[in-house]
């Protein structure tokens, strides 16, 4: 039995029942696996660019006496032209690998596809360049584990380029979340710290001033 931990049980309760999903950078399919053993849905393709991934990926599925996943070797989104999903998943990396991965398919511009996203860094690069290149939040949770809060979009295609703020960015959309008031503190003690680095610094005054207003634009968000 495949048991999920707080971060990939948020992602997995984003996906529809019924769904087609593809698990984008897989590695052990659990997602998959979950999601197949409660029966939510019937058909995965688990994708990983790495071989090792797969393998591992085939274990859990095997192992767990599960069917209906297609493991394919990919970067990205790409070994799935012509295959027939309606989510994609992309989990468990960076923003900024994640942001590529969606802008190097013409796939991520499917305007029915639903992308559940989680990045594990520079959740407010990944913000920015989904507004600016067409693509809007439709919903937004945290997940916590250990020290970490970790960030769980869901997100589609709408072909308009939105200009985003910085404290949006940085803080997401899930202002009634149990979890945004801890993230607005974290974020404004990081600010204070790097500001705090800066002091003795020549010509940091520029900056210090934008961190000073990022600041006052988090405490009032
Ligand atoms: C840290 S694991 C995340 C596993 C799982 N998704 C999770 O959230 O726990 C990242 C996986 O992404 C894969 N990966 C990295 N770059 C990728 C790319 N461009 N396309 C597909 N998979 C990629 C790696 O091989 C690795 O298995």
């Amino acid at each position: 039995m495949v048991v999920l931990t707080p971060r990939l049980q948020a992602v997995a309760d984003y996906v529809e029942p019924g769904s087609i999903v593809a698990d984008i950078g897989t590695d052990h399919a659990y997602v998959p696996a979950y999601l197949l053993q409660h029966g939510i849905i019937r058909t995965a393709y688990a994708c990983d660019i790495n071989p090792g991934p797969l393998q591992n990926a085939r274990q859990t599925i095997a192992q767990n006496a599960l069917s209906g996943v297609e493991f394919l070797l990919s970067d990205g989104m790409l070994a799935l032209e012509g295959k027939q999903f309606d989510t994609v998943i992309i989990a468990g990396m960076g923003g900024e690998l994640i942001a590529r991965v969606m802008a190097q398919s013409p796939l991520s511009r499917q305007k029915q596809l639903c992308f559940i996203l989680q990045p594990m860094t520079k959740a407010d690069y990944l913000r920015t360049f989904l507004y600016r290149e067409g693509f809007a939040v439709r919903e937004e949770t945290f997940a916590a584990e250990e020290d970490k809060l970790y960030s769980i979009l869901k997100v589609f295609y709408t072909g308009e380029s939105v200009q985003i703020s910085n404290a949006y960015a940085l803080l997401g959309g899930a202002k009634a979340h149990p979890l945004f008031e801890q993230k607005r503190q974290r974020e404004i003690v990081r600010l204070r710290k790097i500001d705090a680095s800066l002091q003795h610094k020549a010509d940091s005054e520029p900056m210090r001033e934008e961190i000073l207003q990022l600041i006052k634009e988090i405490e009032e968000y």
